[in-house]
Protein backbone atom coordinates (compact mmCIF):
# COMPACT_ATOMS: atom_id res chain seq x y z
CA UNK A 1 0.00 0.00 0.00
CA UNK A 2 2.36 2.84 -0.90
CA UNK A 3 3.35 5.03 -3.79
CA UNK A 4 3.62 8.77 -3.97
CA UNK A 5 -0.07 9.25 -3.22
CA UNK A 6 -1.38 5.74 -2.14
CA UNK A 7 0.90 6.16 0.74
CA UNK A 8 -1.43 8.60 2.67
CA UNK A 9 -3.94 5.98 2.68
CA UNK A 10 -4.82 4.90 6.38
CA UNK A 11 -7.42 2.47 7.41
CA UNK A 12 -9.45 1.85 10.55
CA UNK A 13 -10.42 -1.99 11.30
CA UNK A 14 -13.51 -0.82 12.76
CA UNK A 15 -14.45 1.36 9.40
CA UNK A 16 -13.40 -1.73 7.27
CA UNK A 17 -14.89 -3.91 9.14
CA UNK A 18 -18.07 -1.84 8.87
CA UNK A 19 -18.31 -0.63 5.39
CA UNK A 20 -16.01 -3.34 3.56
CA UNK A 21 -16.65 -6.58 4.89
CA UNK A 22 -17.53 -7.55 1.17
CA UNK A 23 -14.13 -7.59 -0.23
CA UNK A 24 -13.02 -10.98 2.34
CA UNK A 25 -16.87 -12.29 1.56
CA UNK A 26 -16.50 -12.12 -2.29
CA UNK A 27 -12.93 -13.64 -2.54
CA UNK A 28 -14.59 -17.47 -2.77
CA UNK A 29 -13.88 -18.02 -6.51
CA UNK A 30 -9.74 -17.13 -5.40
CA UNK A 31 -9.14 -19.05 -2.81
CA UNK A 32 -10.59 -21.90 -5.01
CA UNK A 33 -7.73 -21.28 -7.61
CA UNK A 34 -5.61 -20.89 -4.71
CA UNK A 35 -6.18 -24.58 -3.17
CA UNK A 36 -4.35 -24.13 -0.67
CA UNK A 37 -3.71 -27.52 0.87
CA UNK A 38 -2.53 -28.77 4.46
CA UNK A 39 1.04 -28.46 5.31
CA UNK A 40 1.95 -25.71 2.47
CA UNK A 41 3.47 -22.88 3.52
CA UNK A 42 1.40 -19.46 2.03
CA UNK A 43 2.45 -15.95 2.03
CA UNK A 44 -0.91 -13.63 2.10
CA UNK A 45 0.44 -10.54 0.48
CA UNK A 46 -1.69 -7.62 1.51
CA UNK A 47 -3.35 -9.93 4.39
CA UNK A 48 -5.31 -6.54 6.18
CA UNK A 49 -7.86 -7.74 8.78
CA UNK A 50 -6.77 -11.16 8.36
CA UNK A 51 -10.25 -12.23 7.10
CA UNK A 52 -9.19 -14.38 4.46
CA UNK A 53 -5.92 -15.73 6.09
CA UNK A 54 -8.08 -17.12 8.78
CA UNK A 55 -10.03 -19.14 6.55
CA UNK A 56 -6.71 -19.80 4.28
CA UNK A 57 -5.19 -21.15 7.55
CA UNK A 58 -8.12 -22.99 8.26
CA UNK A 59 -7.61 -25.49 5.64
CA UNK A 60 -4.26 -26.49 7.60
CA UNK A 61 -1.82 -24.47 5.33
CA UNK A 62 0.97 -22.49 7.59
CA UNK A 63 0.34 -19.14 6.48
CA UNK A 64 2.32 -16.12 7.49
CA UNK A 65 0.28 -12.69 6.12
CA UNK A 66 1.80 -8.85 5.33
CA UNK A 67 0.40 -5.50 5.35
CA UNK A 68 0.64 -1.64 5.31
CA UNK A 69 -1.65 -0.73 7.59
CA UNK A 70 -1.16 -1.08 11.33
CA UNK A 71 -4.29 -0.62 12.55
CA UNK A 72 -5.45 -3.49 10.09
CA UNK A 73 -3.01 -6.06 11.70
CA UNK A 74 -3.78 -5.34 15.27
CA UNK A 75 -7.29 -6.99 13.97
CA UNK A 76 -5.66 -9.75 12.29
CA UNK A 77 -3.69 -10.23 15.22
CA UNK A 78 -6.42 -10.42 17.78
CA UNK A 79 -7.27 -13.35 15.21
CA UNK A 80 -4.27 -15.37 16.91
CA UNK A 81 -2.90 -14.86 13.06
CA UNK A 82 1.16 -14.88 12.21
CA UNK A 83 1.03 -11.19 10.64
CA UNK A 84 4.13 -8.73 9.97
CA UNK A 85 4.30 -4.95 8.48
CA UNK A 86 5.69 -5.14 5.04
CA UNK A 87 6.20 -3.17 2.30
CA UNK A 88 4.88 -5.49 -0.99
CA UNK A 89 7.31 -3.68 -2.93
CA UNK A 90 10.57 -5.23 -0.66
CA UNK A 91 9.75 -8.63 0.59
CA UNK A 92 12.36 -10.05 1.86
CA UNK A 93 11.68 -13.81 2.25
CA UNK A 94 13.69 -16.11 0.33
CA UNK A 95 12.40 -19.36 -1.35
CA UNK A 96 10.51 -20.31 1.52
CA UNK A 97 6.72 -20.23 0.35
CA UNK A 98 4.64 -22.67 -1.83
CA UNK A 99 2.82 -20.35 -2.59
CA UNK A 100 1.73 -16.67 -2.57
CA UNK A 101 -1.66 -15.42 -2.07
CA UNK A 102 -3.06 -11.38 -2.43
CA UNK A 103 -6.52 -10.50 -2.53
CA UNK A 104 -7.87 -6.63 -3.23
CA UNK A 105 -4.28 -5.09 -2.39
CA UNK A 106 -2.26 -5.17 -5.36
CA UNK A 107 -3.51 -2.34 -7.18
CA UNK A 108 -2.41 -0.03 -3.97
CA UNK A 109 1.01 -1.32 -4.58
CA UNK A 110 2.09 0.77 -7.90
CA UNK A 111 5.36 -0.43 -8.90
CA UNK A 112 4.64 -4.00 -9.40
CA UNK A 113 7.70 -4.80 -11.18
CA UNK A 114 9.19 -4.66 -7.69
CA UNK A 115 6.16 -6.41 -6.23
CA UNK A 116 6.42 -9.68 -8.64
CA UNK A 117 10.56 -9.87 -8.11
CA UNK A 118 9.62 -9.73 -4.13
CA UNK A 119 7.40 -12.57 -4.96
CA UNK A 120 9.37 -14.58 -7.51
CA UNK A 121 12.14 -14.70 -4.60
CA UNK A 122 9.89 -15.29 -1.70
CA UNK A 123 8.80 -18.44 -3.77
CA UNK A 124 10.05 -22.56 -4.10
CA UNK A 125 10.28 -23.82 -7.30
CA UNK A 126 7.73 -24.59 -8.03
CA UNK A 127 5.45 -22.11 -6.63
CA UNK A 128 2.66 -20.62 -7.46
CA UNK A 129 1.26 -17.16 -7.32
CA UNK A 130 -2.35 -16.14 -7.31
CA UNK A 131 -4.52 -13.60 -6.54
CA UNK A 132 -7.42 -10.76 -7.72
CA UNK A 133 -7.08 -7.59 -7.79
CA UNK A 134 -8.80 -4.46 -9.65
CA UNK A 135 -8.22 -4.87 -13.05
CA UNK A 136 -8.67 -1.91 -16.01
CA UNK A 137 -11.70 0.43 -16.49
CA UNK A 138 -12.04 -0.68 -12.27
CA UNK A 139 -14.01 1.81 -10.32
CA UNK A 140 -13.55 4.00 -13.40
CA UNK A 141 -17.37 5.85 -12.40
CA UNK A 142 -16.22 6.51 -9.31
CA UNK A 143 -12.53 7.83 -10.32
CA UNK A 144 -14.01 10.49 -13.19
CA UNK A 145 -16.56 11.86 -10.82
CA UNK A 146 -13.41 12.43 -8.57
CA UNK A 147 -12.00 13.89 -11.36
CA UNK A 148 -14.76 15.86 -12.14
CA UNK A 149 -15.24 17.55 -8.97
CA UNK A 150 -11.45 18.18 -8.89
CA UNK A 151 -11.37 19.84 -12.18
CA UNK A 152 -14.38 21.88 -10.64
CA UNK A 153 -13.06 22.92 -7.59
CA UNK A 154 -9.74 22.91 -8.44
CA UNK A 155 -7.27 20.63 -5.90
CA UNK A 156 -5.11 17.48 -7.02
CA UNK A 157 -7.08 15.73 -9.52
CA UNK A 158 -4.44 12.56 -9.30
CA UNK A 159 -5.12 11.75 -5.40
CA UNK A 160 -8.66 10.70 -7.22
CA UNK A 161 -7.20 7.45 -9.04
CA UNK A 162 -3.15 6.39 -7.46
CA UNK A 163 -4.03 2.52 -8.13
CA UNK A 164 -2.37 0.13 -10.76
CA UNK A 165 -5.58 -1.50 -12.42
CA UNK A 166 -4.25 -3.82 -15.24
CA UNK A 167 -5.25 -5.36 -18.70
CA UNK A 168 -4.37 -9.05 -18.38
CA UNK A 169 -2.19 -8.56 -21.36
CA UNK A 170 -0.48 -6.14 -19.13
CA UNK A 171 -0.07 -8.01 -16.10
CA UNK A 172 0.87 -11.33 -17.67
CA UNK A 173 3.50 -9.72 -19.76
CA UNK A 174 4.83 -8.49 -16.28
CA UNK A 175 4.40 -11.93 -14.78
CA UNK A 176 5.96 -13.45 -17.77
CA UNK A 177 8.84 -10.91 -17.12
CA UNK A 178 9.70 -12.26 -14.27
CA UNK A 179 9.57 -15.71 -15.20
CA UNK A 180 6.41 -16.84 -14.59
CA UNK A 181 4.33 -19.54 -16.56
CA UNK A 182 0.74 -17.69 -16.64
CA UNK A 183 -1.52 -20.48 -16.47
CA UNK A 184 -4.62 -18.55 -16.38
CA UNK A 185 -5.43 -14.84 -16.42
CA UNK A 186 -8.76 -12.24 -17.21
CA UNK A 187 -10.97 -9.39 -16.20
CA UNK A 188 -14.13 -9.40 -15.43
CA UNK A 189 -17.07 -7.11 -14.26
CA UNK A 190 -17.96 -7.32 -10.48
CA UNK A 191 -20.81 -4.84 -9.94
CA UNK A 192 -20.96 -4.50 -6.27
CA UNK A 193 -23.31 -3.83 -4.13
CA UNK A 194 -22.61 -1.42 -1.33
CA UNK A 195 -24.80 -2.04 1.82
CA UNK A 196 -23.68 1.17 3.48
CA UNK A 197 -23.70 3.58 0.76
CA UNK A 198 -21.21 5.17 -1.57
CA UNK A 199 -20.28 8.19 0.66
CA UNK A 200 -18.84 5.56 3.16
CA UNK A 201 -17.12 3.48 -0.09
CA UNK A 202 -15.36 7.33 -0.44
CA UNK A 203 -14.82 8.22 2.64
CA UNK A 204 -13.11 4.75 3.57
CA UNK A 205 -11.42 4.34 -0.16
CA UNK A 206 -10.33 7.60 -1.26
CA UNK A 207 -10.07 9.06 2.27
CA UNK A 208 -6.79 11.25 0.56
CA UNK A 209 -9.11 12.70 -2.14
CA UNK A 210 -11.65 14.52 0.70
CA UNK A 211 -8.63 15.21 3.02
CA UNK A 212 -7.92 18.11 0.42
CA UNK A 213 -10.42 19.95 0.45
CA UNK A 214 -10.74 20.33 4.72
CA UNK A 215 -14.04 21.50 5.95
CA UNK A 216 -15.48 21.27 3.04
CA UNK A 217 -14.97 17.72 2.84
CA UNK A 218 -18.68 16.87 3.11
CA UNK A 219 -19.85 19.24 0.56
CA UNK A 220 -17.08 17.23 -1.48
CA UNK A 221 -18.41 13.98 -0.64
CA UNK A 222 -22.22 15.39 -1.67
CA UNK A 223 -21.09 16.53 -5.04
CA UNK A 224 -19.31 13.15 -5.82
CA UNK A 225 -22.17 11.31 -4.61
CA UNK A 226 -24.61 13.70 -6.89
CA UNK A 227 -22.78 12.75 -9.99
CA UNK A 228 -22.56 9.18 -9.56
CA UNK A 229 -25.99 8.63 -8.28
CA UNK A 230 -28.17 8.45 -11.93
CA UNK A 231 -25.51 5.50 -12.56
CA UNK A 232 -24.58 3.85 -9.52
CA UNK A 233 -27.65 4.24 -7.57
CA UNK A 234 -30.88 2.46 -7.97
CA UNK A 235 -34.53 3.66 -8.23
CA UNK A 236 -34.43 1.87 -4.43
CA UNK A 237 -31.47 3.65 -3.19
CA UNK A 238 -29.61 1.07 -3.47
CA UNK A 239 -25.54 1.93 -4.70
CA UNK A 240 -23.60 -0.66 -6.47
CA UNK A 241 -19.61 0.20 -7.37
CA UNK A 242 -18.41 -0.51 -10.72
CA UNK A 243 -15.78 -3.10 -10.03
CA UNK A 244 -13.90 -4.97 -12.21
CA UNK A 245 -11.39 -7.73 -11.34
CA UNK A 246 -8.77 -9.01 -12.13
CA UNK A 247 -7.86 -12.56 -11.19
CA UNK A 248 -4.39 -14.38 -12.36
CA UNK A 249 -2.51 -18.02 -11.34
CA UNK A 250 0.72 -17.64 -12.23
CA UNK A 251 3.54 -20.46 -11.62
CA UNK A 252 7.20 -19.78 -10.97
CA UNK A 253 8.99 -23.19 -12.56
C1 LIG B 1 -10.77 -2.58 -5.22
O1 LIG B 1 -10.73 -3.51 -4.40
O2 LIG B 1 -10.97 -2.79 -6.42
C2 LIG B 1 -10.55 -1.20 -4.79
C3 LIG B 1 -10.36 -0.91 -3.49
C4 LIG B 1 -10.13 0.37 -3.14
C5 LIG B 1 -10.12 1.36 -4.03
C6 LIG B 1 -10.32 1.07 -5.33
C7 LIG B 1 -10.54 -0.20 -5.72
Amino acid sequence: MTSATARQQTWSATSYDKHARFVSDLAGAVVEWLAPRAGERILDLGCGDGALTEKLAATGAEVVGIDASEDLLGRARSRGLNVHHADGHALTFRSEFDAVFSNAALHWMTEPDKVIAGVARALKSPGRFVGEFGGHGNVAAIVTAMRVTAQRRGGNEALAGPWFFPSPEVYADLLAAHGFDVRRIGNFPRPTPLKTGMVEWLKLFRKPFFEQYGDAQEEVLAEVEDLLRPVLCDARGNWTADYVRLRFEAVKA
